[in-house]
């Protein structure tokens, strides 16, 4: 389980002296309630309502945008970047979970319109030098600094579908080695990954993951979506805000991690579901060129069984140090 690094819980835990807990609650409620009509974060509109929202949304967010880079990672494992450009950084969420991906990180660029998200970002004590921009995307990426990686978390989700190419080739522009997007892991977000994984293909991106190669993707016309799950903690605030039963949440996430110019990539097949076992045998579904396989690993075949029983949703299969053949 991510959760999110002491530095960040540290900066909301001051923030949230003397705040009332009830007032938080109900900033919450109307903030989720947005989100789920569809609406964006244009709905939080002050300090605590960024408050409420960095409590009951940005530890999702985290593990997912922690759980994209974990799978990323395990390909381009050398990799070490010390720039990154977070656009829709919010309260600098995807930003946290790189620093924490890759200690490398020297300097981050945060871009957003939400003076109040932005904000938190500032007072967070990060282990980086981070450079904060109150400015619109479409504005900040005609001068913004190019960096080894760009990030945008949950933030297309909020653009209009027209302007998403220019922001994606504008992105990718900016971007020296990776382009990391995080999407909601819904069919809509899902969408819009496949939209963008299309044109960055098109423009000679390698796909570093979840995907193990540049063909169509089996999903494209598959009633499956491409998604990923990440398991986070939730603090004692996290849940009174939302009257929570249980101290973890589940977070579905779609994910695209492009890169330029990497000569080795360790890619496999993704797990694209939890794997199903039963005593006789563990059944996975594999991410293949053509089209999702059902691989059936029995359980006499002692070795292949015991790695197949370690897999995890999302984990990938690579087949020369296989762990299921
Ligand atoms: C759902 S929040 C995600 C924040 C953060 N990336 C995360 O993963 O927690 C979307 C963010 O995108 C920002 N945003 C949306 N449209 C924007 C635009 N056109 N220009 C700048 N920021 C924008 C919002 O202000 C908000 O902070």
């Amino acid at each position: 389980m991510a959760a999110l690094p002491s530095f960040v819980n540290g900066a909301l835990r001051a923030k949230l002296e003397n705040v009332s807990r009830t007032d938080l609650k109900a900033r919450a409620q109307r903030i989720s309630d947005s989100y789920r009509s569809g609406g964006t974060s244009g709905v939080i509109g002050s300090d605590l309502d960024a408050l409420a929202y960095a409590v009951v949304r940005m530890p999702a967010t985290y593990a997912a945008v922690r759980a994209a880079l974990a799978q990323a990672i395990e390909v381009v494992s050398d990799f070490a970047p010390r720039t990154l450009l977070d656009v829709g950084a919010g309260p600098g969420t995807a930003t946290w979970a790189a620093c924490d991906a890759w200690p490398s990180l020297e300097r981050a660029t945060l871009v957003d319109d939400n003076l109040h998200l932005l904000a938190l970002a500032q007072v967070t004590q990060a282990p980086l030098e981070v450079t904060a921009q109150r400015r619109a995307i479409a504005a900040a990426l005609t001068d913004a600094p190019s960096a080894d990686v760009v990030m945008a978390s949950y933030v297309l989700t909020e653009l209009p579908d027209a302007s998403l190419r220019a922001t994606l080739d504008r992105l990718w522009d900016n971007a020296v080695h990776l382009l990391v997007i995080v999407e909601p892991g819904t069919p809509d977000g899902f969408r819009r990954i496949l939209a963008c994984r299309e044109a960055l293909i098109a423009r000679g991106a390698q796909i570093i993951a979840p995907c193990s190669h540049e063909d169509r993707c089996p999903l494209a016309r598959a009633e499956r979506w491409c998604h990923f799950n990440a398991r986070l903690p939730r603090s004692r605030d996290h849940i009174l805000a939302k009257d929570a039963n249980v101290p973890f949440e589940d977070e579905k996430f779609s994910y695209l991690v492009a890169g330029k110019g990497f000569t080795a990539l360790a890619r496999g097949a993704r797990v694209l579901a939890t794997p199903k076992v039963d005593k006789i045998a563990v059944t996975l579904t594999l991410c293949t060129p053509d089209v999702p396989e059902q691989r059936r690993v029995a359980r006499g075949d002692k070795e292949a069984y015991r790695a197949a029983k370690r897999l995890d949703w999302g984990d990938a299969v690579i087949e020369n140090r296989s762990r299921t053949s």
